[in-house]
């Protein structure tokens, strides 16, 4: 049996640091008000000319080095992002080119917050049909040129980074053949767009547009189907709750990865939380997350981690993944 075994990871923050603090003196808001509600006490921003790619080839290098991967090897990336550098061709390319990819496929996959679930499951599928053989999976955003900056239910939540993961296709016998990504669990319901969208695009507006949302109502959806696509995963292999080492969630909300962690009968020790000091970067936040906790030494190999994300469409979903 073909899986899709994890070789690596690596992440990337911009150097700038914009506290809560920082914040108040730019909107109405304080670090009481952002730290009770979210969890949150910092993030990271973009500098002036730096892009969704440059974040995104950064943490691509880092992953290929932990991985001990030549990107020559590599012949498929893909790449979770909804701040794109460009309308097209793909940041997937760019990133390509930086690296020297020269084999196979380089593609984007746009399902916001929920972005690096679904581009694992693309790679794996594609890794498991030998359509690939060694992949690079990224999630990258830049959504501080996305947030109206005047909007204090929306700028204090987001912040910019990028992380990445290498899998290999490899022939699993015995108990390797339990290593790598065991199952996938994708959803999106259309009928919430209003919820949570960006008031522009190319084709609507001609214009990047802003990020708009009403949290309470995407608070509620994130609490009620995490609860079901966890299930769902862990059904589709057979294993338990009891049997996850790590919780590794989209960092959008302390609140709401707290709920899941009680759901699953989850220790706070569990739990993979950075929420605090990078916010919500969308597709960046579960690598990112992933990376933090295998460099810290956290998570080691055999472990066995739930990932789980929900954001904008909606678009949610979850992979059970043996380190
Ligand atoms: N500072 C101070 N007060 C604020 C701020 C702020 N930054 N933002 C809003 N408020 C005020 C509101 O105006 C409101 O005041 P009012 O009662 O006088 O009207 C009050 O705080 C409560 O506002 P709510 O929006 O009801 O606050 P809530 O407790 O729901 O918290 C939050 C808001 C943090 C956004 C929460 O709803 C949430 O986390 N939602 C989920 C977001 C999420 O998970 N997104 C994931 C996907 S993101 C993606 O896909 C891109």
């Amino acid at each position: 049996m073909i899986r899709s075994v994890v070789k690596g990871c690596g992440g990337y923050l911009p150097a700038r640091i914009v506290t809560n603090e920082e914040l108040a003196k730019k909107v109405d808001t304080s670090d009481e008000w952002i730290q009770q509600r979210t969890g949150i006490k910092q993030r990271h921003i973009a500098a002036e000319g730096e892009f969704t790619s440059h974040l995104a080839i950064k943490a691509s290098e880092r992953a290929l080095e932990h991985a001990g991967i030549d990107a020559t090897d590599l012949d498929l990336i893909v790449l979770a992002t909804a701040t794109p550098d460009e309308t097209f061709p793909a940041t997937a390319t760019r990133v390509q080119a930086a690296l020297g990819m020269r084999n196979g496929a380089a593609f984007d996959v746009q399902a916001v917050c929920a972005g690096f679930i679904y581009a694992l499951s693309v790679a794996d599928s594609l890794l498991k049909s030998g359509t690939a053989s060694k992949a690079l999976v990224v999630g990258a955003e830049t959504f501080s040129r996305i947030l109206d900056w005047h909007d204090r239910s929306t700028c204090v939540l987001f912040g910019d980074g990028a992380g990445a993961m290498v899998l290999a296709a490899e022939e699993g016998t015995g108990a390797s053949a339990d290593r790598g990504v065991l199952a996938n669990a994708l959803h999106s319901d259309g009928r919430h767009h209003d919820i949570l969208y960006v008031d522009g695009g190319p084709s609507s507006t001609r214009t990047t547009g802003f990020l708009r949302m009403e949290g309470r109502e995407v608070f509620k959806h994130a609490v009620v189907n995490m609860a079901a696509v966890v299930g769902e995963v862990l059904d589709k292999t057979g294993l338990t709750s009891k049997d996850i080492d790590w919780l590794v969630p989209h960092q959008a909300n302390k609140r709401i990865i707290d709920g899941t962690g009680r759901k699953l009968g989850l220790a706070a020790d569990r739990i993979v939380l950075t929420v605090d000091k990078h916010a919500n970067t969308s597709a960046a936040s579960i690598p990112l997350a992933l990376d933090t906790a295998v460099k810290d030494g956290r998570i080691k190999r055999d472990d066995l981690l739930l990932l789980e994300g929900i954001g904008g469409g909606l678009a949610w979903g979850a992979s059970l993944v043996r380190w």
